[in-house]
């Protein structure tokens, strides 16, 4: 039987970050992925220049065709159920990185992440964060020397205008994820 793989697809407020991650998003639906959608109660509330809160949560809810899990007790039981094989955090924030380096569990994103890797199944994390190589590189370094962490490759987006920002290659999402589930991290890394 070839049964579907199962992700969490989590988004945070990295707000100019969520075309590539809508595409990244769109790319495992198409290849057969069951995905379900999660939101920080930053990425779910915000309205910004980048868009309409109420559009992103429409436009998640379209392409999962399932409601977005948008508070800490929806996101509770994704551990105790089992409901994902792995949970990917696409965009990931400095924020959230820093408490998921901490565990520190106070947003939907956070605590779908914590329920799920007490099963110790993968997490894929898709940096993206001005403060990359700075405040945040701690934090980053961290996770990456956690188990069940795995990163999306990242490089820098603009080293000429913003010296301490990388953003995930959402492109590499899909691959990321199928070495992920692998148990093994895609190379090159950066
Ligand atoms: C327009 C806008 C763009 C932002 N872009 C980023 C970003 O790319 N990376 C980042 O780490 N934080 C970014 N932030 C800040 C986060 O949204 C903020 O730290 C928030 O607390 C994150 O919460 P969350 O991680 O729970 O979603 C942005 C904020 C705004 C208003």
């Amino acid at each position: 039987m070839n049964e579907r793989i199962k992700a969490g697809f989590a988004m945070t407020g990295s707000f100019c970050t969520f075309e590539k991650a809508f595409s990244a998003l769109e790319e495992l639906t198409h290849k057969g992925i069951d995905t379900t959608p999660v939101m920080s109660f930053n990425a779910a509330g915000t309205d910004t220049r980048f868009g309409k809160a109420a559009d992103h949560i429409k436009r998640l809810e379209d392409i999962c065709g399932k409601k977005v899990i948008k508070t800490i007790e929806d996101a509770e039981p994704i551990g105790p159920k089992k409901m994902f094989d792995i949970l990917i955090v696409a965009p990931c924030t400095a924020n959230t990185a820093a408490k998921l380096a901490l565990g520190i569990t106070d947003t939907p994103v956070t605590m779908a992440v914590k329920s799920h890797v007490r099963n110790q199944r993968p997490v894929v994390i898709a940096i993206s964060t001005n403060d990359a190589l700075a405040a945040c590189a701690k934090n980053i370094g961290q996770l990456q020397n956690m188990r069940n962490y795995y990163f999306v490759p990242y490089r820098q987006d603009d080293a000429d205008k913003k010296p301490f920002s990388a953003v995930a290659d959402m492109t590499k999402l899909y691959d990321t994820v199928m070495c992920a589930l692998e148990r093994r991290q895609i190379q090159p890394m950066i």
